[in-house]
């Protein structure tokens, strides 16, 4: 992959998996335009690249982002965000990266920063990380998926008391109420991440694929379309090499050697 410098992120890679840290430590990576088109830009260069079978975002030890970022926003009139989309206009690359994505969150995830932990495939937290959705204390309300991934995730009756009071959650609390995959110490969040990472890059991809695109119908389509979306995923992977591989690696008790196809 060619090398490319971003002004909000810093990327690199660590095998096959690509990382991506949101870096504006100094606003506690408020999620600005740049940002969010560099955000996508980085995910994009990612799923395209053969190399890297998934990827890991992260924020700081503070912040894994503090929401949207207010300052940019707060003069914005209804004209002006309704009519050319400012703040809401690139939030959907998340949505359409194939690979998995992992959120790794240590400090804040709020509003928009936890809209997008949120957008990701598994969040693992920090024992510091803190998620809410404030956005109703500023006088607005979540804008890219927390009245809606949020209640998917934990529930009416915590997303409710969530967006409606605009209070926090630990990282504790996130865990009991379904919102992340784990906790672990903060100085070991990287490290369980990307062992999560590598774990998931030494499988069969087309499966990989093929499970993630499948989980993610559950929320998108009713049961009975879902089953039958996952019916044909799972007759497909018979086309694939690494299902033969992988059958027969278990049968002859040896180690599999996947190549991907
Ligand atoms: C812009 C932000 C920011 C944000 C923090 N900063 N959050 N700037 N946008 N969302 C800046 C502060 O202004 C400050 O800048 C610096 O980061 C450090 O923040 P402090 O407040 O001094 O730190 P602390 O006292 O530790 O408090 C941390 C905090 C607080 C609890 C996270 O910063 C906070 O409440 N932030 C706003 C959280 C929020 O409301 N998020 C939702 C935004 S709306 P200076 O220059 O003073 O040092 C949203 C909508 C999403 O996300 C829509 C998606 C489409």
């Amino acid at each position: 992959m060619s090398e490319t410098t971003y002004t909000t992120l810093l990327t690199r890679t660590d095998g096959p998996v690509g990382i991506i840290q949101l870096n504006r430590p100094k606003q506690l990576n408020a999620l600005n335009d740049t940002l969010m088109d560099e955000l996508g830009a980085a995910l994009r260069a990612f799923d395209a690249d053969d190399a890297i079978a998934c990827i890991v975002l992260t924020g700081s030890d503070k912040a894994f982002a503090a929401g949207a970022d207010i300052a940019a926003m707060a003069q914005y009139t209804f004209a002006d965000v309704y009519r050319t989309e400012y703040i809401t206009r690139n939030w959907e690359a998340l949505r359409h990266v194939r690979k998995p994505v992992i959120a790794a969150v240590a400090g804040y995830a709020l509003g928009g920063g936890c809209e997008v932990a949120m957008m990701c495939d598994i969040i693992i937290a920090a024992d510091s990380a803190k998620f809410g959705q404030p956005e109703v204390k500023i006088g607005v309300i979540p804008g890219a998926g927390g009245t809606q991934r949020l209640p998917r995730a934990v529930g009416k009756a915590k997303a409710m008391d969530l967006v409606l009071t605009g209070r926090m959650m630990d990282a504790a609390e996130a865990e009991r109420a379904g919102l992340v995959s784990r906790v672990v110490p903060a100085d070991k969040l990287m490290d369980e991440a990307l062992a999560t990472a590598r774990a998931i890059a030494a499988l069969p991809r087309l499966a990989v694929l093929a499970a993630k695109e499948a989980l993610n119908r559950a929320f998108e389509a009713p049961l009975s379309e879902g089953l039958q979306f996952e019916r044909r995923m799972f007759h497909a992977m018979f086309a694939t090499a690494d299902q033969k591989e992988g059958m027969a690696a278990f049968l002859e008790k040896r180690a599999p050697q996947f190549q991907g196809r």
